[in-house]
């Protein structure tokens, strides 16, 4: 068996490592043009020269969550797609939205402006009940966050494409849905995939449905949000401020208005980041898996190409 790895951005060595670990009597290299075709590959933004050589691929393992990237390529027909299903993501997820929520609901950028100042004074609580959240996708990472923020209170609101039940957790379905959730929503999270569908989703129209003094959290991906949108309905008053940690060019470029927005809190796209332990275990096994004759289609996290996740 031939494993390959071909991954942007990412240090190939400790990952060929790993793996090599996970696979000691196997061949596993970092992908070199004219490489003899492979089994397998873990990849991540893989130049498409990479897909062309690797006709005989079973499955191509992304080691992320999102695959929006991976699908705009040409992929070799027999080969299945599988995304990372969780591997350590959904917790640092949890984190990063429960901390962005409970920031805006506490008003803590303020004590903060207040205690730099030197300035001791109190806000009047809030109640939770004036701030439902919403989460847009209630997937392996949504469900997380949804159940986290249940857990402190808040009413929840959830939202995805086929009918769910999640304890706590109000669900609402498909298009036909949308409208009702948005409207009993205000801290708005998105932890959709990028689809067609949901491509630009939280646009005008989406964002003035919100509850007035609505705050929006986006983790997804960039192009979810129509950027202008958001702007001016803050600029209006109709919404609050935003947490963002996903931009449609990232690095986000330096003349963004996001970057120094006052009512807006960037970070650079890591809310949820690839652990690689977590992720060469979770990849090793359903290589394993495959190999003893367990059908692909059946493993966690394969992708539907027609649904685009
Ligand atoms: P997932 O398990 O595939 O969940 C996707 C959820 O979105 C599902 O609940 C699905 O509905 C729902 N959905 C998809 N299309 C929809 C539509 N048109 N209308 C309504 N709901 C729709 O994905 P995940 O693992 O939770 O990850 C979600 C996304 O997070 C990834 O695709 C990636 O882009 C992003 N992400 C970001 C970071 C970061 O660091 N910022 C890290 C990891 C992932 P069903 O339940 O009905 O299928
Ligand atoms: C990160 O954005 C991922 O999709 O895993």
């Amino acid at each position: 068996m031939k494993i390959l790895f071909c991954c942007t951005g990412a240090k190939a060595d400790p990952w060929v490592a790993g793996l090599r670990t996970e696979f000691p009597a196997e061949s596993v290299e970092d992908w070199a043009s004219g490489a003899p075709p492979a089994d397998y590959a873990v990849v991540w933004a893989p130049p498409q020269k990479f897909l062309n050589e690797q006709p005989q691929l079973k499955a191509l393992f992304n080691i992320g969550a999102g695959v929006d990237a991976l699908l705009k390529l040409r992929l070799p027909p027999e080969a299945a797609v599988v995304r990372l299903d969780d591997a350590g993501m959904s917790v640092q997820m949890a984190e990063y939205v429960s901390h962005a929520v409970i920031r805006h609901f506490r008003e803590l950028d303020g004590y903060e402006d207040d205690i730099r100042s030197g300035k001791w004074s109190y806000r009047k609580p809030h109640l939770r009940a004036d701030f439902p959240v919403g989460v847009m996708g209630l997937g392996v990472l949504g469900e997380r966050v949804a159940r986290t923020l249940a857990q402190f209170d808040f009413p929840v609101n959830g939202w995805s494409r086929s009918p769910r039940r999640v304890e706590g957790v109000q669900c609402f379905s498909g298009e036909s849905g949308m409208a009702d959730f948005l409207a009993a929503t205000r801290i708005l999270v998105c932890l959709l995939p990028l689809t067609p569908e949901t491509e630009n989703i939280m646009d005008r129209e989406a964002l003035a449905r919100l509850r007035p003094g609505a705050y929006v959290i986006n983790v997804a991906r960039g192009a979810h949000l129509v950027d202008d949108d958001l702007i001016a309905l803050i600029n209006s008053g109709h919404i609050a401020g935003a947490t963002l940690d996903v931009f449609r060019t990232e690095p986000l470029p330096s003349e963004h208005p996001f970057w120094k927005h006052p009512k807006i809190n960037i970070t650079p796209h890591t809310s949820a980041r690839t652990l690689r332990e977590e992720t060469i275990a979770q990849i090793a096994q359903k290589i394993r898996a495959v190999e003893k004759g367990v059908p692909i289609a059946s493993l966690a996290g394969v992708v539907d190409p027609k649904k685009g996740y």
